[in-house]
């Protein structure tokens, strides 16, 4: 199958894997890294280390100097505006941690959180955990027969009682873009507040939080060719003043005394304790790299690559859960185990996942115990889906 990948050079990890025999259809669970990133990485430590936003010395200065640009130039990546505030995290997880802690006070018994049936653990948990806690009701919003949010029907949910709509914009699962627009206003209108799951969404489509009228953004680095540990939290001016702090430590006190204290605003009184700063900075590379590259291409690259997975898990007569338009495709084979089937492709040196994918109950919903999952980056080729299609074929024989 012949659609070579441009970028796949510049991804040390994929070509080490390629040299064990290993193929990475495994994406969305963490994607490989680039070179600018792992030099980024390497040449911060190697020019000497200090904390930020604590010292006077000129080590401090620079750290400081350059945690700060990381934070403006991903700002910009992002599209937000001057006044709204990027907080770092340690991941989309820790972000919808924050805004379910530090959100809490602004709910009463019988207020409603609006999150949809296709939510990660992640966009999920949290809020079913507040919602316990505070005697609020958990509204699920339904999927349509494709897989999609039905945003009519989501609209038609929002209420007065309404305090939080909280939706991923491109399931981990499903793997539709959803067009979250039109539920986005409807929810603004109705004074709720909307927080967008952007961890899947953000490696295929950059961002655009002008365009994207929510007042929450979370994703994770590692997911955008980025290191681990690092999250960003967007929370738009409007926004951010209902956020109450949640965790308490060093670098976020304006003023404290034994009894008391008062805190900083948004940044940095939401990001108590030292940060990942290596790991923020070369964040901050990867995604300067990622925007020197031409977008459509990629996004024409990884959508020939979806039509060739589709197409021929298709032709083999596997059930696709859903319609997926993006980056990845959730399936089973009939009759057939998915561990078992996962097993015998993790055999033949095919990495790809399976299980309830972190959304147990959207699986159980449609009554699966598990699927596999196989899932792209701009680095894939057409060989890679060759050889998975090669090891499925070899493992139906094997188990049909
Ligand atoms: C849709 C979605 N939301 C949230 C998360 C959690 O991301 P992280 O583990 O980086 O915090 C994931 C991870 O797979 C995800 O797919």
């Amino acid at each position: 199958m012949s659609l070579p990948s441009p970028w796949r050079q510049f991804f040390p990890g994929i070509l080490a894997l390629a040299e064990q025999q290993q193929v990475w259809l495994d994406s969305a669970a963490t994607a490989q890294k680039p070179h600018v990133m792992i030099d980024t990485l390497s040449q911060y430590y190697q020019l000497g280390v200090a904390n930020v936003h604590r010292a006077q010395h000129q080590p401090g200065e620079r750290a400081t100097r350059a945690f700060e640009a990381a934070r403006s130039s991903i700002s910009a990546w992002l599209h937000a505006g001057a006044e709204d505030s990027l907080i770092f995290t340690k991941g989309s997880t820790e972000g919808i941690n924050l805004l379910s802690n530090a959100l809490a006070h602004q709910f009463q018994a019988g207020d409603e959180i609006l999150i949809s049936a296709y939510e990660h653990h992640a966009n999920l948990l949290p809020w079913q955990q507040l919602a316990l806690e505070r005697g609020l009701s958990l509204k699920i919003l339904p999927m349509d027969q494709h897989g999609h949010l039905d945003i009519d029907y989501a609209i038609s949910q929002l209420s007065a009682r309404s305090k939080v709509l909280a939706v991923s914009a491109l399931s981990n699962v499903v793997g539709h873009q959803q067009a979250l627009q039109p539920l986005l206003k409807a929810a603004r209108h109705m004074g709720v507040w909307t927080v967008i799951d952007g961890a899947q969404a953000a490696v295929h489509q950059r961002p655009n939080l002008q365009q994207l009228d929510c007042d929450f953004f979370v994703c994770s680095a590692h997911k955008i060719y980025g290191p681990d540990g690092v999250g960003l939290l967007f929370a738009r001016q409007r926004a951010v003043r209902a956020l109450r702090h949640w965790q308490f430590g060093g670098e976020m006190v304006r003023q404290c005394n034994y009894q008391q204290a008062e805190f900083l605003p948004a940044p940095l009184g939401f990001e108590p304790g030292t940060p990942s700063t290596a790991n923020i900075v070369a964040f901050a590379a990867t995604l300067d790299w990622l925007q020197s590259l031409d977008s459509q291409a990629i996004a024409a690259h990884e959508a020939r690559l979806h039509a060739a997975v589709l197409e021929g898990l298709q032709a083999r007569g596997m059930q696709i859960i859903g319609s997926p338009n993006c980056a990845l495709v959730s399936f089973n084979a009939p009759s057939i185990h998915h561990a078992d089937l996962a097993l015998l492709l993790g055999e033949q040196g095919v990495a790809v996942r399976a299980g309830h994918h972190c959304a147990m109950p959207l699986l159980h919903s449609l009554g699966l115990a598990g699927a596999l999952r196989v899932s792209l980056a701009m680095y894939n080729n057409g060989d890679d889906i060759q050889q998975f299609f090669n090891a499925l074929d070899q493992a139906l024989e094997i188990l049909q």
